[in-house]
């Protein structure tokens, strides 16, 4: 038997041995509890966009799997999920991995995800972890929030579960801060071999081009759907693999722009690619032949939705030809993100003998980016006259760090934007060397860090950016110092360095080469 198949085993074991669990705890909940808990209230929807056909569902497994088997990126959490015998390490495994990967891309999570299973390997060590030193691991990822969660459900995990992470998709939703429908489904699928099927973004695009689901996917009635037909398609076999085998086809071939039509194994239980291919044939002979009025009449009646018209999952706007299978699926429009400006300090210092230091303060400890380190910064408000942009500095400075700088001595260093989900962030730089100093009397906490420390330390990615353009900004300074231009040549006006980025739009700053790799202890007053 293979290491997959004794895993995936043990965990069918575990889950029924939990499916007991369910019922003594709550016997009016069946086996497909998760479906009960969100019952629909929309009128039933045509069959047209179900897996109506019961021969279909073991081809569609089949097709699938088969394509995944060949084709599946090696992953560390799938290999943990196939080869680790030991339940609880291979729940939380896994659950690391799902969090990790509910905002953030495959190829970014492996790194995070390796050190991070390296250094805490079980959910004791992770309980045991400082949530600073979780900040710090995290530090990059974004979604700040989602570490914390972790951290605090391991806590939860050791404390009041006695160390055992739950083990079935009820019991990872109820006891997990973070945990949702789909990771809990994800996660109970993975380790522990449970048939339950786990809807995300790619499932989702999936889905609805597989069973040409158009309606606004977010309405409660396509969620709905998209549910039953994951929970009826799952394979019982496989649940872990099937489920997975989704998000990659999603990934991978079925993807946003420039779906892989032609490399995909579900092609033949695809309503979408049949609705295209049958329009261009339609079009085609309309171009070929005088059967005009023959061909004009609609397509016919077995590849579309019956109740079109009244369905509320059909598309809810006209077929975009141009758009092929990408007219599904059908999302609402987006909200534009804030805009906001923030005046930002990078404070700097060095003692004799010293290497440079920057000053750092740690922001709340709820909300955006809730305990991370960040340089000084004020919100601005809109309109602000930009020769205001020093005398702020110097005040915000003057409440941190009890100091009256001098207007003339801060300079600026240019902008850097930064997009948060939902904030369009344009950090305008300045910079200022401090001698001497004492920090006030404020709640928030402070520090000052070498930038080697500052590489290891719990701050975001817009953070790394503005070191990035304020190292591009001296390299360029030093140079012109030491080219010593004519005196006609300068100008007052401070250049925007290589790299600066405008509000123009986003530019990604590449951050590997700020840093440099030496460990050097953070000295800090305060952290
Ligand atoms: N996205 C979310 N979970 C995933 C997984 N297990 N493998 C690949 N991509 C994913």
């Amino acid at each position: 038997m293979s290491r997959l198949r004794s895993a995936v085993q043990k965990g069918k074991r575990a889950a029924l041995e939990n499916t007991e669990v369910i019922k003594s705890s709550n016997k009016k909940k069946s086996k497909s509890a998760i479906k009960e808990e969100e019952p629909s209230e929309t009128k039933p929807s045509s069959s047209y966009h179900f897996f109506h056909d019961p021969t279909e569902i073991p081809l569609f497994r089949s097709h699938l799997l088969q394509w995944y088997d060949q084709n599946k990126r090696e992953l560390p959490w799938r290999t943990l999920a196939m080869t680790e015998p030991g339940v609880n390490i291979r729940t939380y495994g896994v659950w690391v991995s799902e969090i990790m990967l509910q905002q953030t891309q495959v190829a970014t999570v492996i790194d995070y995800y390796n050190r991070w299973m390296k250094r805490w390997p079980t959910v004791e060590k992770l309980a045991a972890a400082t949530l600073e030193e979780v900040n710090q691991m995290w530090a990059g990822l974004g979604y700040y929030s989602r570490g914390r969660r972790l951290h605090e459900g391991a806590q939860k995990v050791v404390l009041e579960l006695d160390g055992q992470m739950p083990k079935t998709t009820a019991g990872l939703l109820k006891q997990l801060p973070g945990v949702g429908r789909y990771t809990a489904g994800a996660i109970s699928s993975i380790a522990l071999g449970q048939v339950t099927g786990a809807v995300d973004g790619n499932v989702i695009r999936v889905l609805c081009r597989v069973r040409a689901i158009g309606a606004d996917s977010t309405s409660p009635a396509v969620t709905d759907a998209l549910w039953k037909i994951a929970d009826t398609l799952v394979d019982p076999e496989r649940p872990g693999d099937f489920n997975q085998a989704m998000m990659e086809l999603g990934a991978r071939v079925c993807t946003p722009k420039s779906p892989l039509c032609g490399q995909c194994p579900v092609q033949t239980h695809c309503h979408a690619f049949r609705k295209v291919s049958i329009k261009q044939e339609i079009d085609s002979k309309r171009l070929l032949s005088k059967l005009v009025s023959k061909l004009n009449t609609s397509v016919p009646d077995i590849e579309n939705c019956l109740t079109a018209g009244s369905c509320d999952l059909c598309l809810s706007e006209d077929w975009d030809p141009q758009l092929g299978v990408q007219n599904y699926p059908r999302k609402p429009v987006k909200k534009a993100p804030r805009v906001e400006q923030t005046l930002t300090c990078i404070v700097e210092r060095q003692q004799a003998g010293e290497e440079m230091e920057y000053f750092l303060t740690q922001r709340p400890s709820k909300g955006l980016l809730a305990g991370m380190w960040e340089l000084p910064s004020t919100l601005l408000e809109a309109d602000t006259s930009e020769n205001k942009y020093k005398g702020l500095i110097c005040d915000m400075m003057q409440k941190l760090l009890e100091k009256s700088l001098d207007a003339n001595s801060v300079q600026s260093v240019g902008e850097v934007v930064h997009i948060f989900s939902h904030i369009h962030q344009t950090y305008i730089v300045f910079s200022v060397h401090v001698s001497d100093w004492s920090e006030g009397e404020q709640e928030q906490k402070t520090c000052w860090l070498t930038k080697s420390a500052l590489k290891e330390a719990a701050v975001s990615t817009g953070v790394k950016k503005i070191m990035k353009l304020y190292e591009s900004s001296s390299k360029v300074d030093s140079k012109e110092k030491k080219r010593k231009p004519s005196p006609e040549k300068r100008s007052n006006k401070i250049k925007k360095p290589k790299g600066a980025v405008t509000n123009e739009g986003p530019k990604q700053l590449c951050l590997s080469k700020f840093f440099s790799t030496s460990k050097t202890k953070a000295k800090s007053q305060n952290c």
